[in-house]
């Protein structure tokens, strides 16, 4: 985590939380970064699309960023059920996460749906967070480098930059399973994804773009993963769910 890169925190809160305990969590998370007087990160909240707008006015006078956990890639029009990124930038968004395993796992999103929906993210002004990551079975059978860099290089639109741009790595098998790849490991791949982003967009670009990792972090493991030297945050799912925990990692940034 070197200085130049902000470290970012954010909590991506998936099918969780109806109005009472979403807005609780945000204004705690709220109160606490008001209390922060200089604050050494960056944090951002992904709630589900139902408390966007809710969440949004609770963390209105605080820095917390608020963010949404997908969208289309179209900017209107016939798309029953479906949110566009000018709808999220309407209420407030300045993030949006895209191609999170789960989305490509459960609605068979592809590296080019990705991509597309990342382009509309940067195109309404606001930092997608592109999602890659491999499952058990590609670890085990040594393809991790492959799939993170065909995810990558599928999922990143051209005109990605460090302003618009986070690269969250999250292996499908650390998610909610309490398990973690090792330190060395995380920074292995996290170093091949800054080399990949050089050669796509360039050293300054590449330098400037923060790579969260996701995937079982905790308060526990949160400050050494963070102090590897290619992770700048992380993408945090289970642990985001409880304001003590989710503070709890930030201040590993501190
Ligand atoms: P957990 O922190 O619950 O493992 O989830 C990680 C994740 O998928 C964040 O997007």
């Amino acid at each position: 985590m070197p200085q130049d890169r902000r470290p970012l925190i954010a909590g991506n809160w998936k099918m969780n939380g109806l109005t009472s305990d979403g807005l609780s969590l945000a204004e705690a998370l709220a109160q606490n970064m008001k209390a922060e007087t200089d604050p050494v990160f960056d944090m951002c909240v992904c709630p589900p699309f139902t408390l966007v707008a809710g969440v949004g006015e609770a963390l209105a006078d605080s820095a917390i960023a608020l963010g949404a956990q997908d969208c289309h890639a179209q900017e209107k029009g016939a798309h029953t059920g479906d949110i566009s990124t000018a709808m999220l930038s309407d209420l407030g968004c300045s993030f949006i996460i895209v191609g999170h395993s789960e989305r490509r796992a459960d609605h068979g999103e592809t590296d080019g749906e990705v991509k597309a929906k990342a382009a509309a993210t940067q195109a309404s002004g606001l930092t997608a967070i592109i999602c890659i990551g491999e499952t058990e079975e590609q670890r085990d059978a040594g393809q991790t480098f492959e799939v993170v860099k065909t995810q990558l290089s599928g999922s990143l639109p051209d005109g990605a930059a460090a302003t618009n741009t986070v690269i969250a790595y999250e292996p499908v098998w650390a998610i909610g399973t309490g398990r973690t790849p090792s330190l060395d490991e995380v920074q292995e791949v996290h170093a091949l994804i800054r080399a990949e982003l050089t050669k796509a967009l360039g050293e300054v670009q590449a330098d400037g773009i923060r790579l969260l990792y996701g995937g079982s972090m905790k308060p526990e493991n949160a400050r050494d993963l963070i102090a590897l030297a290619d992770v700048d945050g992380g993408l945090i799912g289970g642990a985001s769910l409880k304001a003590e925990d989710f503070w709890a990692i930030a201040q590993s940034c501190v």
